[in-house]
């Protein structure tokens, strides 16, 4: 039984497709489009799972959308009509947008796949992801806490994974929201929403936390983790164009100056950054720590977008009694293709899990001969080596003259990280590597971090393990 599973109109469309319950191939379309964020219809990441599963559309069992457009459309409506008239700009844009695409996901995907409309499926978008983490996950039972910016009406839920099943026992709902809260500090700090989070949590280190007591001014957090904001500091819920309210900004001060977000590292929003990530933390521990106390498991899946913070996971890992945390590499939203597969073939068609995701190399592979052919089609300059061994002394040779690399191995990664199938190499003995490095990136950031790539055995002398 073949299950595709797939995510878009949001930000990060994916397709990933599953063989009576193994899932085979995952991508997001910006691999293919080379669009970051792309959001339109996965066409090429649908067209790459189909071939790496050796069927073709007609051949598909089910195909499962990761939401549910209309309740998703009746949370927008519902929001903007509380707001309104202020929300006017936010009616008009989701009346343009909804009405004329992305209510009709059902008759895209049939006209797109021609496949029959029966074999077209819903999934909730946070069982979505609670069945991307429990799914994947090597657990037989687990707790399973989900926490993104928002689905339809949830932005975060509780619950549990037994065997097949997964049973979601509570939610926490739209405007109150973990990610949207990031999210509005992302933006108060120059990044862009739903692409310079990560950003945020590698300016964080630099900082203190000296703004706790602001940022609670703003939210107000329980102990069982669940949180409220107060809606006067934010506009996300009536604009379509700005997330914070001018209270806010009265409160925290200007906007970071996006001229000046490049170049410098104002120790201010380096401060701010540090604490709303504290208080991100402190909200994901609460929520971590009374997930155990309701389920008493040992075990913790996790994923939506704010599993992508992996700081907060760390502390999660040494501040609550969780022995064991698997966190699917694809958190966000393009992980949601993998979970609503999944969910599909185990919570609706009871097939038994075979699976589990020990790794996040789902993408596509180019073969030798299709990379010579694109070397010598584009006039690239290139070496061929006789040996795998041969390539890596060449690439030790390389870094060790204090050189960048570009490694290109193997599938490529599923989920935002690069792990070393697509990575930049430096050495990281060098000072000035890290400026290096930056230099040849296009617009990163001096504080953007690096991810050091160390044998397992040596992992120790490195890491507070
Ligand atoms: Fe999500």
């Amino acid at each position: 039984m073949h299950v595709l599973g797939l995510s878009f109109f949001y930000h990060d469309s994916a397709a990933a497709i599953v063989k009576d319950g193994v899932l085979l191939a995952a991508a997001a379309e910006e691999r293919f489009s080379r669009l970051k964020h792309d959001h339109g219809f996965p066409a090429l990441a649908v067209e790459f799972c189909l071939r790496e599963a050796g069927v073709t559309a007609a051949d598909l069992d089910y195909v499962v959308f990761y939401e549910k457009p209309f309740v998703k459309f009746e949370r927008i409506l519902l929001s903007a009509l509380q707001t309104f008239p202020r929300s006017w700009k936010v009616f008009r844009e989701s009346m343009l947008t909804w009405l004329t695409d992305k209510l009709w996901v059902k008759d895209l995907i049939r006209e797109r796949l021609k496949v029959e409309r029966k074999r077209i499926l819903f999934a909730d978008h946070h069982m979505s992801h609670a069945a991307s983490a429990f799914y994947c996950s090597p657990f037989e039972e687990a707790a399973i806490l989900t926490v993104d910016g928002a689905g339809e009406w949830s932005t975060a839920t509780m619950g549990v994974g037994k065997g097949s099943t997964i049973r979601i026992d509570r939610e926490m709902r739209f405007p109150h929201s973990v990610g949207l809260l990031y999210s509005a500090f992302t933006a108060f700090c120059g990044f862009e929403v739903n692409e310079g989070e990560y950003k945020l949590m590698g300016m964080a280190p630099y900082g203190k936390p000296r703004y706790v007591d602001k940022v609670k001014e703003v939210v107000k957090i329980a102990g069982d983790g669940s949180i409220w904001h107060d809606m006067s500091y934010f506009s996300y819920h009536w604009s379509p164009d700005s997330t914070l309210s001018r209270k806010f900004t009265d409160l925290f001060g200007p906007v970071r100056d996006l001229a000046q977000v490049d170049k410098t590292l104002d120790p201010y929003y380096a401060d701010v950054a540090a604490s709303i990530q504290a208080v991100t933390e402190e909200i994901l521990i609460a929520m971590a720590n009374h997930l155990h106390r309701e389920t008493g498991l040992k075990r913790l899946a996790m994923a939506g977008g704010c599993a992508l913070n992996c700081v907060a996971n760390d502390k999660i890992r040494r501040a609550t009694p969780f022995k064991e945390i698997y966190v699917q590499p694809a958190a966000g939203d393009d992980g949601g293709a993998v979970g609503a597969a999944l969910w599909a073939t185990h919570a609706l068609l009871g097939q038994p899990r075979r699976f589990v995701m020990e790794h996040a190399y789902w993408g596509k592979e180019y073969g030798e001969d299709a990379i010579l052919d694109f070397l010598k089609r584009e006039g690239i300059p290139h070496v061929r080596c006789a040996s795998d061994e041969q390539a890596i002394d060449r690439a030790v040779d390389t870094l060790l003259k204090g050189e960048v690399i570009g490694w290109y191995d193997g599938r490529f990664e599923w989920g935002p990280r690069a792990l070393g199938a697509r990575s930049i190499l430096g050495d990281p003995r060098r000072a000035e590597m890290k400026d290096v490095v930056n230099a040849k990136i296009k617009f990163r950031e001096a504080f953007r971090p690096f991810a050091p790539s160390v044998l397992v055995e040596n992992a120790h002398e490195y890491f507070d393990l």
